[in-house]
């Protein structure tokens, strides 16, 4: 089987990633760089691609400065406690800074706002505004489109390598990747590359299993390749232990914000019980963190656990005691809440809907049903992996800036979004903020490194090989077994998938072992994960959809890995809700208030693991 054709693409930024912290990248890039060629390269199609393809309920990362609602100064104080003391301080405080320009630019561009009488912003918490959002991504695609031109926008081309310096490897030189619709190569050479392709779903085995395949909390095109793309160049991950538990409503994943701060729903269990008043002793084990107001995300989850674990479930959103108070009895009141409680499905999760839809719930009657669900790894909602990069100059201490903003330990290669480690509560707006801050630095990195990188043919055609061969493999050997899917020389990316979430679910602590590991599990779980990463050389594809599917579950092994060496290696419980280490129950602040960093050295197979300070900037 010949290897297919290949277009050269030569260009100065190279944006991965459509999604939002992409399409703020393309937006700034376009702004600070005119004379600069910007290309952006995305799987899917930007106007519907990502985690707010589907759209969203809520912009939930607001400051509201002309308001005076806050300053990004609470924001890192919120942020720091939500993630249990760790969270980067400069980088929280520059999206903090930004993120309210970003959305009131995304409102200029068509965004509807729900706005009160007086004309502010209509508020659902203290960070969180409602918006109509169903169309928040094509709203958000538009001006990056028009700031790329056509032809720099390279979509439907799925990138899986990238690719370094020949005559210096610790500086970035672009990236490698193929059409999913047409046999072509793409090879990208750039002078900087931002990483803005999201987090990682799928990682776990998820409740939805079999008839429900494909039904997850993140977007399921969220395959890791951020961190997959990111780790086996030796680029520095922070945080990549950290993992977010979302409490969903069961089976659609409906989103519970809404419900908890605008409806003001509490959930209880079969006795009727509220776990934040039956289990509030609970938080002082969790000191000084326990007291933060609101409780901090993996301690909610914790107290709704223990309910859980204790058999005290079936955990009931009570959406028809929230409601009828709305309502205060008045028919046309009610309309108004009913309106707003389906709205808050149909705008971001209609899966949901269509469950309630389903089981004959009416929300203002029947109480819904809650879980925790599978984790999830990324770097943007309640979760904190991703890259370890420079904070912006002048507010970081020498430990976390290395001269550009948002760039990591690789010369020339930033990261946004999910991306970004050490960083949450961005959500759409701030990760579309931190994208345009990585591009503005981009600018700036590109002003002082103008050289062109060296790419030579040796490199791109190892990888050429190395992306084709699952096409290959199959093409080999299809005629060895009768049916396709069962053959002694590869296996399916379906395949690899089923058995990394077997991994991770049991020796990870996943949903089947009530997120529970300790050492010994996790040195298990590694080995049988290392023989996965070999086997994953012989994976087979039988068209080009599988072959981005391979690539895909490649990706989210990194993850995997990656994550259970860092949980490994913190020997605490930081975030009880999240996970548990049976071998070191507690929280540990004399030790372990501490970023734990990795760096995977490709040419020893070693990964490398130490520690990072965490240095107060505004709290
Ligand atoms: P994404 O927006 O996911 O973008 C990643 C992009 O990279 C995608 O376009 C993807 O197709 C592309 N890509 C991936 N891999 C590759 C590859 N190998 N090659 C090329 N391209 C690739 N936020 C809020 O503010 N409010 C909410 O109400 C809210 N609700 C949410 C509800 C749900 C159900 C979900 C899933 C998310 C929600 N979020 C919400 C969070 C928000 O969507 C994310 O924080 C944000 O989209 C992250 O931005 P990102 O750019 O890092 O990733
Ligand atoms: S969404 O992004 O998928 O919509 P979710 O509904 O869980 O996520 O959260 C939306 C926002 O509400 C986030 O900022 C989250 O931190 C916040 N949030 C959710 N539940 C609570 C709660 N009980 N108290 C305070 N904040 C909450």
């Amino acid at each position: 089987m010949a290897l297919p054709i290949t277009e050269t693409v030569e260009c100065d930024i190279l944006i991965i990633g459509g999604g939002m912290s992409g399409c703020g990248a393309a937006f700034e890039a376009n702004y600070w760089g005119r004379n600069l060629r910007v290309v952006m390269v995305e799987k899917a199609a930007i106007e519907r691609s990502g985690a707010t393809g589907e759209g969203l309920s809520a912009i939930n990362c607001y400051m509201g400065q002309r308001y005076g609602w806050n300053t990004p100064e609470d924001f890192v104080k919120y942020v720091v406690n939500d993630m249990m003391g760790l969270a980067r301080e400069d980088l929280v405080y520059d999206v903090g800074r930004h993120v309210d320009s970003s959305v009131h630019l995304l409102e200029e561009w068509g965004l509807p706002i729900w706005k009160k009488e007086n004309g502010e912003y209509e508020r659902i918490g203290r960070w969180q505004i409602p918006i109509h959002g169903e169309s928040i991504k094509p709203i958000a695609a538009e001006p990056a489109r028009k700031a790329l031109g056509p032809e720099n926008l390279y979509e439907r081309v799925s990138v899986t390598h990238l690719l370094t310096d020949d005559d210096d490897p610790g500086k970035i030189a672009g990236a490698i990747g193929f059409g999913v619709r047409e046999n072509k190569f793409y090879v990208f050479k750039a002078k900087t590359v931002i990483i803005a392709c999201g987090g990682a779903s799928n990682v776990f085995r998820p409740r939805s299993v079999n008839e429900g395949m494909g039904r997850t909390w993140y977007s399921v095109f969220a395959t890791g390749a951020a961190y997959g793309l990111m780790i086996p160049i030796g680029t520095e991950m922070t945080q990549m232990e950290h993992r977010f538990v979302p409490t969903r409503f069961k089976d659609g994943y409906g989103p519970v914000g809404m419900w908890f701060q605008y409806f003001h729903a509490r959930i209880t269990n079969s006795l009727g019980e509220d776990y934040t008043i039956t289990r509030a002793d609970e938080l002082k084990k969790y000191e000084p963190y326990g007291s933060a107001i609101p409780t901090p995300t993996p301690l909610r989850n914790h107290q709704m656990f223990m309910d859980i674990r204790d058999g005290l479930g079936p955990m009931y959103m009570r959406t028809e005691e929230a409601m009828a108070k709305l309502a205060e009895g008045d028919p046309a009141k009610m309309d108004k809440v009913r309106n707003e409680a389906w709205e808050d499905f149909l705008d971001m999760t209609i899966s949901q809907a269509l469950t309630w839809a389903a089981q004959n719930i009416a929300p203002e009657e029947t109480p819904s049903e809650v879980v925790l669900a599978e984790p999830y790894i990324m770097g943007s909602h309640s979760g904190e992996a991703g890259a370890w990069v420079s904070g912006p100059e002048d507010l970081s201490p020498p430990e976390y800036f290395w001269g550009y903003n948002k760039m990591t330990t690789v010369r020339g290669l930033f990261a946004a979004g999910d991306g970004v480690g050490a960083a949450p509560h961005k959500f759409s707006s701030g990760s579309f903020t931190e994208g345009r801050l990585a591009a503005k630095a981009a600018v700036n990195y590109l002003a002082d490194h103008p050289a062109a990188p060296v790419v030579g043919d040796a490199q791109v055609n190892r990888l050429q090989e190395t992306i084709w061969a699952p096409l290959e493999t199959f093409d080999r050997y299809k005629g060895v077994s009768t049916a396709e899917e069962i053959n002694p020389h590869y296996f399916t990316p379906r395949q690899a998938l089923f058995r990394l979430q077997k991994i991770m679910d049991e020796y990870a602590g996943g949903t089947s072992t009530w997120y529970t590991t300790n050492g010994p599990t996790l040195e298990r779980g590694i080995q049988l994960m290392e023989t996965l990463r070999e086997d994953l050389a012989h994976l087979g594809a039988r068209n080009l959809h599988e072959l981005m599917r391979c690539w895909e579950v490649v990706d989210r092994a990194w993850v995997g890995e990656s994550h259970m060496r860092h949980l490994l290696y913190r020997k605490e419980t930081r975030w009880p809700g999240y996970y548990y280490r049976s071998d070191y129950p507690d929280l540990d602040d004399a030790n372990w208030r501490v970023f734990v960093n990795s760096r995977f050295d490709a040419e020893s197979g070693r990964w490398d693991l130490f520690t990072k300070p965490y240095i107060r900037i505004c709290t």
